[in-house]
């Protein structure tokens, strides 16, 4: 049974998309880990990371991702998720599949408009859960056919208060809520991290929440006293420790060369590798305990 960790937080540009792919390229080369993406976001950052900068627009023409799912729910037809996953291959060592691989279930930003369908649809079946309720019950269930070929599910939730993310929150196991160091940062993963756990979620029995900073630069003093902050005060809540830096490298892994450039993992990510393995570490580290 695959295990599924959520990457959220309402706040945007925290780097959740960043370290979704961070997190499925180390888990897959350091563990050898099967690995499926699931992006929730509109915006699709994760799919154009993984996938190349051209393969939102083209997987959409083509019809294949969440939103063409959403659609099905809507005409009352099965969802199929088997066939709306895509293999990523922009690295050498995936591309066999021998030892990890990683494949996606892509997002594009019509899908803010598949899911007024997909409301429309439960209006009209008078459903009454929750629009994040049925939703996530729809992909558990779809997730379901395919656990036996995953290690771990990621999924990357959209910024904001929508039903995408409260969906994606709803299949954790783990949620792992990267922040960056800013004092409003701060305030909104303090709401986020009381807003998870309020009982009327019903989360807080099963899932464990992971803080992790992002953005970190070391020379700022401001950004030391906050990170000491949010250890502290967080502690209790298993604040990963080790931040991600903020750095070129990391601002150029993240950037596509386009679809068909297959390079190495050291090319991708140059002296940010080392973070890359080490975000894999501590992560499988906290799930396993
Ligand atoms: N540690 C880092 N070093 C360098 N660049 C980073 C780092 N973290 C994030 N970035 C860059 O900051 C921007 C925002 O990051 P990202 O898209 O991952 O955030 P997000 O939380 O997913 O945003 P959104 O809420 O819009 O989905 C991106 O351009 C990303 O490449
Ligand atoms: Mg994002």
């Amino acid at each position: 049974m695959s295990i599924t960790v959520v990457v959220a937080n309402p706040k945007g540009g925290v780097g959740k998309s960043l370290t979704t792919m961070m997190l499925a390229d180390g888990l897959a080369l350091t563990y050898g880990a099967r690995v499926l993406v699931v992006d929730l976001d509109p915006q699709a950052g994760v799919t154009k990371s993984l996938l190349g900068i051209d393969a939102e627009q083209e997987l959409r023409d083509r019809r294949i991702g969440l939103g063409a799912m959403l659609q099905a729910f809507a005409r009352g037809r099965d969802m199929q998720l088997p066939s709306h996953r895509v293999a990523a291959t922009d690295l050498v060592e995936l591309e066999s599949r021998e030892s990890g691989y990683i494949d996606v279930l892509p997002s594009n930003h019509e899908l803010l408009g598949d899911m007024a369908d997909f409301e429309r649809s439960a209006h009209r079946k008078r459903r009454r859960d929750r629009l994040d309720v049925q939703l996530a019950n729809a992909l558990r269930a779809e997730l379901k056919k395919i656990e036996r070929e995953y290690d771990i599910v990621l999924v990357d939730c959209p910024a904001g208060p929508g039903v995408l993310g409260l969906a994606g929150i709803r299949l954790a196991n783990h949620i792992l809520a990267p922040t960056s160091l800013e004092t409003n940062a701060y305030s909104t993963l303090t709401d986020f991290l009381k807003f998870i756990l309020a009982d009327d979620l019903d989360l807080a029995s099963h899932v464990m929440v992971h803080p992790l900073i992002t953005q970190y630069q070391s020379t700022n003093s401001i950004q030391r006293e906050m990170l000491h902050h949010i250890k502290e005060g967080l502690a209790h809540l298993n604040a990963i420790s080790r931040p991600i830096p903020y750095t070129a490298a990391l601002q150029n892994a993240a950037a596509h060369p386009g679809v068909g450039s297959v390079r190495t993992a050291r090319q991708k990510y140059g002296n940010a590798m080392a973070d890359v393995v080490g975000l894999a570490k501590a992560v499988v580290e906290r799930i396993s305990q």
